[in-house]
């Protein structure tokens, strides 16, 4: 690997963007990352991660974390809203277009299926921040992950049991986010075959969403049990609640959708996914109940 390799990740401290500091720092890259609380990201990560205070909307901040860096790697949070003012993927998608430095690699997240959705905000936002890339920048890498096998515990979990919204039938290939993060470390290492490419990342196994969340719960010795609810229970509380508003989006969206196996090319040339659901939710296990975390 290039000995000027410097990575700025935006996005650092989330979900899935801290395992791919880990992962990239594990694999001794030089990472910077720009945060908006230093002390939340001081105790996530070593002293070898460099930590600039920012705001993936503050260009002055941008700016500064951009100076020196040879890739960025931007992980937008979830939108929420239909404001493009307050889209970190739109907004901060356009600001670094406009201030890469000429020589820097863009590695972008965005996810399956991306394109044009006017009733799907939030892939309809990804879909425009791809070809926004596309257009104006020389040298990038787009990764469309499925679903994140963390999601499970996190977004498709309530109280006591985990819920699927909608008949949910097609199948998934659930991607782990280590493995993801694996995937952004070849992209890296590995510039002559990920240069201006979009990648599909999927995980090595295929599940529907219930099925998933059985499997996860049954391994993971969670307790919880695993429900199918009609969709239409979300139109109400999505007409006062933003959160409740995505989750109806998201649910509908991936009730509708048919995930074919796609990732053959990055399988190949990137990495190829190993942890599987099952092993995953046995490492979830939390260690209040003997598990292995
Ligand atoms: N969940 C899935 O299964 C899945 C699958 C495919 C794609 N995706 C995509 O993954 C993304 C969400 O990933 P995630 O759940 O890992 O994200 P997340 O946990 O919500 O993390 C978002 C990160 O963005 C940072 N952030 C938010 N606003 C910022 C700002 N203005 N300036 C700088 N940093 C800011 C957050 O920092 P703080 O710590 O300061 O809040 C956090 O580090 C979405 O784009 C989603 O579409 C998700």
């Amino acid at each position: 690997m290039n000995a000027n390799v410097k990575v700025l990740v935006i996005g650092a401290t989330g979900m899935a963007g801290r395992v791919v500091v880990t992962q990239l720092d594990q694999a001794a890259v030089p990472v910077r990352a720009l945060v908006r609380d230093v002390p939340k990201a001081r105790r996530l990560f070593p002293a070898s991660v460099e930590l600039r205070q920012g705001d993936a909307f503050d260009e002055a901040t941008l700016q500064k974390a951009l100076e020196g860096v040879s890739h960025v790697y931007f992980h937008p949070a979830a939108t929420l809203s239909r404001s493009e003012a307050r889209s970190m993927d739109r907004v901060g998608t356009r600001l670094l277009v406009k201030h890469l430095p000429a020589t820097a690699h863009l590695i972008k997240l965005s996810e399956i299926g991306a394109g044009p959705n006017p009733s799907f905000h939030d892939i309809d936002c990804k879909y425009r921040s791809e070809l926004d890339i596309r257009e104006r920048l020389t040298s990038w890498t787009i990764l469309r992950p499925t679903w994140f096998m963390e999601s499970i515990p996190f977004l498709l979990t309530m109280g006591p049991v985990s819920v699927c919204f909608g008949g949910q039938p097609g199948p998934i290939w659930w991607l782990s986010c280590q493995d993801y993060a694996l995937t952004v470390l070849a992209c890296v290492q590995k510039p002559a075959v990920s240069q201006n490419r979009v990648f599909t990342l999927q995980g090595p196994e295929a599940y529907p969403m219930l099925d998933a969340l059985r499997l996860f719960n049954r391994e993971a010795r969670t307790g919880k049990g695993s429900l199918r609810l009609p969709l239409g229970l979300l139109t109400l509380p999505a007409r006062w609640s933003e959160q409740f508003r995505f989750n109806q989006q998201i649910m509908h969206y991936y009730n509708g959708r048919r995930e074919t196996f796609e990732s053959e090319p990055a399988h190949r040339l990137l990495h190829q996914p190993a942890l599987t659901l099952a092993a995953f939710a046995r490492r979830f296990h939390p260690p209040a109940r003997g598990g292995t975390l």
